[in-house]
């Protein structure tokens, strides 16, 4: 296995990721801790990671000295690199310029870091982020890779099996990094590349078993595919010490609470608490039109009818939390500085600190991707693992002006009409998300002889990698005219049918 010391690196994560995807286990220590768990984790390689400091800085974050006479490769990036010059007897500079985003390296010299993927006389792309430079290599090592501002952007020392990169290998902005991450761990430590999903999800039993002994665990469910996992995962590791509630606020697609339901209650027998509060919901929101206000009250009564069942079961002594790697960035975000709130996110996995329980957060490592590879393995059927995303606030932000529950069974009719469409065409799994929307608009129109006065149904969908930002997407007219005509025969109150063809920025996806 391999161990990655963290320096601070936004970008750290990535690291463990390529190493998992190259089928190695890996886990990440803080520098500081380092040197604790070196002698018990006995890594057959080990990776230092980029990070924030300048090693000339006071205070600069060290790598525990002993790793370099272990005997142990060792693969330095960016900062690392910087560091394993330093601390080899090398020198490390401020430099003039620096250097961030794409740029190329001119290969100098073969090494097995660059085995089959890179050869001497080539020039490659990748992804550089640094301000200091090595300006004198250490004893034992040779340039194998320079570009225009770091003459030193990789280097080697193969006898000890040293390698360094002050570039980026995890991020895709490195097309071939993933390769050179692979070569590591396979040509230069020599380990085999069999550990896989499987072997993560046995690993993560054990810690949870570790981690929560007897103690009860309660967990808030909505059949979203985090909350999913989260849930079965934590079932299989503990069975009965898990608790789970499903806030049933009324404001899910059609036959959704049912689902969640009969899979979680019936099928994995798992203690779940089906709290139906649709009145209360319905009656807390009933006139109120306002976007924010919505997700407010929303959030708000979640929380309270959650901790109501808690204490009704009394009390747990953890809460299990789908919290994933993306989220984890989000929330220590550099930029440090205010950004404005463009919708206030309700998640019914992220309950707040005040209700003072340990969490338990086993996919916080993990990217969405892999969330969904772990929940195929603990056997969730694929309809709950590849459905679209679901926001926490429900069928409430796609009602613009007030919600009724007329207003939310008319929704619900068209929304499935045009999912099943989408299903139909083969087209579900290229689209990152598709609902409809009920507008607060009467149109009028003709059917049959009459005239009619009926609400307008705006149907979205887009492509996107992360919902950061998305692209709408681009229908045939013939699928669209076949769900226009569908949902206006069969959805009584609904009688005209408009598309969405706003990206984001500058629309967001959701309408509210
Ligand atoms: P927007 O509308 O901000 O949405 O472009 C980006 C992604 O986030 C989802 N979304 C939410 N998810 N709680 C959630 O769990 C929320 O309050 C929330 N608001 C938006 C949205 O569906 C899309 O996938």
């Amino acid at each position: 296995k391999i161990l990655i010391i963290d320096f601070g690196s936004q970008v750290t994560q990535l690291i463990a990721r390529r190493v998992r995807e190259s089928g190695v286990y890996s886990e990440i220590v803080p520098f500081n801790k380092a040197a604790e768990v070196l002698a018990d984790f006995n890594p057959a390689g080990i990776i230092l990671s980029g990070g924030p400091n300048s090693v000339n800085g006071i205070e600069a974050p060290q790598a525990p000295e002993e790793i370099f006479t272990m005997g142990v490769p060792i693969l330095g990036i960016c900062y690392g690199e910087q560091l394993m010059c330093q601390q080899l007897g090398g020198k490390v500079s401020l430099s003039e310029e620096k250097e961030f985003g794409r740029a190329f390296i001119d290969i100098k010299a073969d090494c097995a870091l660059f085995e089959g993927v890179w050869a001497k006389g080539e020039s490659h792309q990748v992804w550089m982020s640094h301000g200091d430079k090595v300006v004198e290599l250490p004893e034992g090592f040779i340039v194998t890779a320079t570009s225009g501002n770091a003459p030193y952007a990789a280097i080697a020392d193969e006898a000890r099996k040293f390698y360094a990169v002050q570039f980026h290998p995890e991020v895709v902005h490195t097309p071939d990094g993933a390769r050179i991450i692979a070569n590591f761990v396979h040509k230069v430590v020599g380990l085999k590349g069999d550990w896989t999903m499987a072997s993560f999800k046995e690993t993560a039993i054990d810690t949870i078993r570790k981690q929560v002994g007897s103690g009860r665990v309660i967990c808030g469910l909505s059949g979203g595919v985090d909350s999913s996992v989260v849930a079965v995962l934590l079932h299989e590791a503990i069975g009965d010490q898990l608790t789970c509630v499903f806030v049933d606020h009324g404001l899910m697609r059609l036959n959704e609470a049912e689902e969640v339901v009969t899979l979680f209650r019936d099928h994995y027998n798992i203690n779940l608490i089906h709290k139906d509060v649709a009145d209360l919901f319905l009656g807390k929101l009933e006139g109120v039109n306002d976007p924010e206000k919505k997700r407010k009250i929303i959030g708000g009564l979640f929380i309270d009818v959650f901790d109501a069942e808690a204490k009704k079961i009394g009390g747990a002594d953890f809460l299990a939390q789908g919290t994933l790697y993306p989220d984890v960035i989000e929330s220590v975000s550099f930029t440090g500085g205010p950004s404005v709130t463009i919708k206030s996110h309700h998640n019914v996995g992220g309950l707040p600190a005040r209700m003072k329980m340990d969490l338990v957060e086993p996919l916080r490592e993990l990217f969405k991707d892999e969330v969904r590879e772990l929940g195929r393995e603990l056997g969730l059927p694929e309809a709950f693992i590849r459905r679209h995303p679901f926001p926490g606030p429900g069928l409430a932000i796609r009602i613009p002006g007030d919600i009724t529950p007329e207003k939310c069974d008319i929704l619900r009719k068209a929304d499935d009409i045009y999912l099943q469409e989408i299903k139909l065409a083969g087209l579900y799994d290229t689209i990152w998300q598709a609902f409809a929307v009920l507008l607060p608009v009467r149109t009028v129109g003709v059917m049959g002889d009459a005239r009619t006065y009926d609400y307008v149904c705006a149907l979205r969908a887009v492509t996107s990698t992360d919902g950061m930002t998305a692209d709408y997407f681009h229908f045939d007219h013939e699928f669209l005219s076949r769900v226009s005509t569908r949902i206006i025969n069969e959805v009584r109150g609904i009688n005209r049918v408009v598309y969405d063809i706003t990206s984001k920025p500058p629309g967001t996806i959701e309408w509210e």
